[in-house]
């Protein structure tokens, strides 16, 4: 966008990487500008912070407080800051055994009718959702997947200053919805890599959390807790507490993992996507199941006509098409397995997982895993790595095929050997 005038763009450069510095350059017209002293006390720990000075533009002073951060980079902004395409993409935790051919099919027959809009209730996604569950329609809310929920969810419940507790070091999209409607994080760690049911009851209850956020299996460790443990953590739920059970993963978990859906219980909302094991992530589509009257609350706020006619239409087609999806948590098993191999021929250890990635515990701390990283990207080979320690001793790669594996496999030893002889 061309800045002239009152359209003033400010970049200040905290602690830039090469991606950030030039986005700041850019907006500040090739120059890097010091953000002016009365704004001062914006700055942010990561990154960069602009501020955009427009004659009309009036922002919240909420959001002035918000660090212009995102809460993750994604895989093609790596590609345009090296110039290169990646040779395995294992960051995401998206399944790189694609979507059922069959709602590849629906979303290619739905095309030609995209000049329409989608139809604003998703009826019959939820009705066929509805009827998978065992539940109502009236208990399923569909949306941008489980990330657009989330921000929904956290819309509808948490106005400044409300308490709201997660574990440390657990899904960062959660907690920047929490922190855009002014929401108060309180952080439990974990304990041995699992998320900590006892201590997120008792945080919850100490500071009367507005929602208590937990992830079955567990993104980034992978851990899991049994449906007993689970039920039993529902079962506690404070009063005036509303558990957020994301179970994005829960398709490539063993059986037993999920406690059966009670969807007129009022203390808990499950959240479920159509981006993991079932391949569709480029479409956006996730799902809500919860009690009928929270579940009617979303209509006041959600955005109507934001699922597309053609996300529908694949969603439904990848739903009816189960075969498919057992037969990707098949190959994800053996993935699992490929992977724990490759680790321990590296002299690394894969932690168990009940998702499609595993994460891999390097054995050092993280500076040391930052550093692998950077080698595996530099290699390209995309990967991720859990934010805080202790798990930032540990990588994260998605669940492959045999031949994003056999990259990973190639590249592993060199980054390794590059940072053992350091
Ligand atoms: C724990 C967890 N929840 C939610 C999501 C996002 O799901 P969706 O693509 O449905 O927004 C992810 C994606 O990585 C995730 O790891």
């Amino acid at each position: 966008m061309p800045l002239r005038g009152s359209n003033l763009c400010f970049g200040y450069l905290v602690q830039g990487s090469e991606h950030q510095g030039r986005s700041a350059a850019l907006c500040a017209g090739g120059r890097a500008i010091p953000l002016p002293h009365h704004l001062g006390a914006l700055r942010v720990l990561r990154g960069y912070l602009i501020h955009t000075q427009m004659s009309n533009a009036r922002y919240t002073d909420l959001v002035l407080t918000l660090p212009a951060t995102v809460p993750f980079v994604g895989p093609e902004a790596h590609m345009r800051v090296t110039g290169r395409p990646f040779r395995a993409r294992l960051g995401a935790n998206e399944s790189v055994f694609g979507p059922s051919p069959k709602a590849v099919n629906a979303l290619q027959a739905a095309a030609a009718d995209v000049w329409m809009y989608g139809d604003s209730e998703s009826h019959d996604l939820r009705a066929a959702l509805a009827a998978h569950h065992g539940v109502a329609p009236e208990n399923i809310i569909v949306g941008e997947g489980i990330d657009g929920l989330l921000g929904n969810l956290v819309r509808l419940m948490v106005g400044p200053g409300d308490a709201v507790v997660t574990s440390d070091g657990a899904y960062p999209t959660f907690n920047y919805h929490v922190a855009g409607f002014g929401g108060v994080l309180h952080k439990v760690p974990y304990r041995d890599d699992h998320e900590d049911p006892t201590a997120l009851l008792e945080r919850a209850e100490a500071v009367g959390a507005k929602l208590l956020y937990f992830c079955n299996p567990d993104n980034p460790m992978g851990s899991w807790h049994s449906a007993r443990i689970v039920q039993r953590l529902i079962d506690a739920v404070p009063d005036g507490t509303l558990l957020v059970l994301d179970e994005a993963y829960i398709d490539a978990a063993p059986e037993g993992t999920a406690p059966p859906i009670d969807a007129r219980d009022p203390r808990v909302i499950r959240m479920r996507t159509f981006s993991k094991l079932y391949g569709l992530a480029g479409l956006r589509m996730g799902y809500a199941i919860g009690a009928a009257p929270l579940i009617a609350m979303f209509d006041r706020i959600r955005n109507h006509f934001g699922i597309g006619r053609i996300a529908q239409a694949g969603a439904l087609a990848a739903l009816q098409d189960q075969a498919w999806l057992a037969k990707v948590h098949a190959e994800v098993q053996a993935a699992r397995v490929m992977l724990a191999e490759i680790a321990a021929d590296n002299g690394l250890h894969a932690l168990p997982s009940a998702t499609n990635f595993v994460t891999i515990d390097c054995g050092h701390d993280g500076d040391f895993a930052r550093a692998l990283v950077k080698g595996l990207m530099a290699r390209n080979v995309f990967v991720r790595m859990p934010f805080v320690a202790p798990h930032d001793r540990c990588i994260r790669v998605t669940a492959g095929r045999p031949a994003d594996l056999a990259v990973l496999a190639e590249v592993l030893p060199e980054a390794l050997s590059e940072l053992r002889n350091r």
